[in-house]
């Protein structure tokens, strides 16, 4: 009888930690990270949760931003052609380090710019992303949208008691490379198709486009081959980041640069 007893009990022992031990395991497989994330290499910084904002007004236009920017085509699909969300590029809803993260950008506006030519507002450089980034048309300054991604962008640079300085601004500075589109095209199908598909159309609403016309036009910030290659170095492929050298990450984003995608409407060169 004891004997049983005992090899029933290790028995459904040996079957919990085995489950436990699958879960741990899977857990740390690629497939199973495209869930949120906690942001990669944020030492200390960390977000704090939307709900401890006591101005419920603000609390609102807070969580509103934060929609417009993880489901830019569905949440902004006014203003939006693109099948990329803000999130797209500004990794985790903009916290991502080297992913282009919005963390403590109001104070750097107004500033210069070049493409601009004049100073210009966060509020102008939000529009730019709409109207290149997002293909899409420019946003009423005074709406409730606007007003809503400000909001959100702000609130992620506020300073927190308890949380230390944010860093990795921008993206990672890559040298001056000559790239190759040819060996860019092999990159591309062995580490990109798998995701972003082999026409570069990615799978909406899940994986963002590469090029066609669902992705960035050519008056974008990302159409920049080396500000792409900085952009994969550093983030790309998503689920094994960092395994590109430098110049394969420009090799792969000179042959993207090389396919179709949408035309800047020069109407807008205001922005
Ligand atoms: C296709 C990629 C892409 C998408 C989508 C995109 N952006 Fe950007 N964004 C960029 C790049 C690249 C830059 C930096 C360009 C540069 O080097 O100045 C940038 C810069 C910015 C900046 C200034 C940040 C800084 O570091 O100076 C803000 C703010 C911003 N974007 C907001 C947005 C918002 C809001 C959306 C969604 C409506 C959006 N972006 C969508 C690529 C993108
Ligand atoms: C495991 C799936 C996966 C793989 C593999 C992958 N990506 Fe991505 N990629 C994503 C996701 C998801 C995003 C959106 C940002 C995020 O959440 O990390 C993204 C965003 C991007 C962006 C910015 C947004 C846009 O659409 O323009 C570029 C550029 C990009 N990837 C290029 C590449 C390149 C080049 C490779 C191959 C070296 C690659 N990716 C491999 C999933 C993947």
């Amino acid at each position: 009888m004891r004997g049983r007893y005992f090899m029933l009990i290790s028995g459904i022992l040996a079957v919990y930690f085995s489950v436990i031990l699958i879960g741990i395991h899977l857990h740390k497989l690629p497939n199973f990270q495209l869930g949120p994330r906690s942001p990669r290499q944020s030492g200390m910084w960390h977000r704090v949760t939307i709900g401890t904002i006591s101005d419920s007004k603000l609390r609102d236009s807070v969580r509103r931003g934060e929609l417009l920017f993880d489901e830019t085509p569905t949440a902004g699909a006014k203003y939006t052609h693109a099948k990329l969300a803000c999130a797209s590029c500004h990794v985790e809803g903009g916290i991502q380090p080297f992913a282009l993260p919005v963390v403590g950008i109001p104070k750097l506006f107004p500033r210069y710019s070049q493409r601009a030519g004049h100073n210009i507002t966060l509020k102008d450089r939000i529009e730019e992303c709409f109207v290149r980034s997002e293909n899409g048309t420019p946003l009423d300054y005074n709406s409730p949208e606007m007003k809503a991604i400000v909001d959100y962008i702000e609130w992620l640079s506020a300073p927190h008691l308890d949380s230390q300085p944010f860093v990795g601004r921008g993206l990672i500075n890559l040298p001056d490379l000559k790239p190759d589109p040819l060996h860019g095209a092999e990159i591309y199908a062995a580490q990109c198709a798998g995701c972003h598909g082999f026409n570069g159309e990615g799978n909406p609403y899940l994986i963002p486009p590469l090029w066609g016309d669902g992705s960035f036009n050519d008056g974008a910030g990302m159409y920049s081959i080396r500000k792409m290659a900085a952009f994969v170095q550093h983030n790309m492929p998503q689920n094994r980041m960092g395994i590109l050298t430098p110049q394969e990450a420009y090799d792969v984003s000179a042959f993207i640069h090389n396919q179709p995608r949408p035309k800047f409407n020069r109407a807008y060169r205001g922005f």
